[in-house]
C-alpha cells in the first residue's frame, strides 16, 4: 500500500519534508556517517575548494554582481562603488570563511536535528527574495550551477583519494549526491514560494486577498 504524504504539510514542516525527501532518496544514517568519513578528507582542502568557488564565481559578470551589491558592514574600510572588489578583498574572504563553515558543518554533522534543518533552509532561503533584510535575490540558475559544481569538486576529492576502498568510496560518492539533492530541494522550496507569492499578490491585488508565508 502507498505511504500518506500530506501535500499541505510538506510545505508547513520543514522535518515533515525532510523525512518525505530522506525516504524517497533512501538518505540515511548510513550517508550521514559517510559524510562524516568523508571530512577529514575534505577539510585540509577547503581552503582551496572555497577559493575555487568564488573564482567560479567571479569569473563571469552575471554572477560577479551579486558580490559588489550587497556590501554592507564593509563600508567603513572600503570604497562605496566597489568597482575594485577583488577575491582577496576583505569582504571576500569573510565569504570564503562563510562557505567554509558551511562545508564544515554539513560534513560533521551527526545527528540531523531541527536546528540543522532550519540552517540548511536558511542558507537557501537568504539567497531568495524571502528572507527580509538578509535576502540578497540571487537567480536560480545561478544556484542550480554553483550546486553542481560545488559537487564536483567534493567528488573530484574523493576520486583522488588512494588512501580509501572502493566502497567506501562509492558509498560516500552516493551521500554527497543525495545531500546536494536535499540541499537543492532546500533551496527551491523558497525559490518556488516565492513565485507563489508574486502570483498570489498579483492576483490579490486584483481580489484584494493576501497569504501568508509558511516557511521559517
Ligand atoms: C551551492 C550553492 C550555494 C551555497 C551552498 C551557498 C552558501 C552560502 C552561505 C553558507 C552563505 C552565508 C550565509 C550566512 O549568512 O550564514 C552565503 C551567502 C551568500 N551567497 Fe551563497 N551559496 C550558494 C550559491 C550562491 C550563488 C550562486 C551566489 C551568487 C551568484 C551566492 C551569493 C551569496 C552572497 C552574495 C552571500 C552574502 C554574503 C554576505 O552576507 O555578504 N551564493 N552563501
Amino acid at each position: 500500500m502507498a505511504e500518506h504524504i500530506d501535500a499541505n504539510r510538506l510545505h508547513l514542516d520543514l522535518r515533515y519534508r525532510f523525512d518525505y525527501l530522506s525516504k524517497f532518496l533512501n538518505f540515511t544514517s548510513d550517508d550521514i556517517a559517510m559524510l562524516n568519513t568523508f571530512a577529514p578528507l575534505v577539510f585540509p582542502l577547503i581552503p582551496v575548494i572555497s577559493d575555487t568557488v568564488y573564482r567560479k564565481l567571479f569569473s563571469f559578470d552575471i554572477t560577479k554582481q551579486y558580490f559588489l551589491i550587497r556590501n554592507e558592514g564593509f563600508e567603513g574600510f572600503v570604497s562605496k562603488k566597489q568597482c575594485g572588489i577583488t577575491l582577496d578583498s576583505a569582504q571576500m574572504e569573510l565569504r570564503k570563511d562563510m562557505l567554509s563553515m558551511y562545508l564544515k558543518r554539513v560534513l560533521t554533522q551527526c545527528d540531523w536535528n531541527d536546528t540543522f534543518l532550519q540552517y540548511l533552509s536558511q542558507v537557501g532561503k537568504m539567497h531568495t527574495n524571502q528572507a527580509g533584510s538578509s535576502s540578497i535575490n540571487v537567480d536560480y540558475i545561478h544556484i542550480n550551477a554553483l550546486l553542481g559544481y560545488l559537487e564536483h569538486l567534493l567528488i573530484d576529492v574523493l576520486c583522488n583519494t588512494d588512501a580509501m576502498d572502493e566502497k567506501t568510496k562509492r558509498g560516500i560518492s552516493t551521500a554527497v549526491n543525495k545531500f546536494f539533492w536535499i540541499q537543492n530541494d532546500f533551496f527551491t522550496m523558497h525559490y518556488l514560494r516565492s513565485i507563489k507569492d508574486n502570483t498570489t499578490s498579483r492576483k490579490s491585488s486584483r481580489t484584494n486577498k493576501t497569504t501568508k508565508c509558511c516557511w521559517m
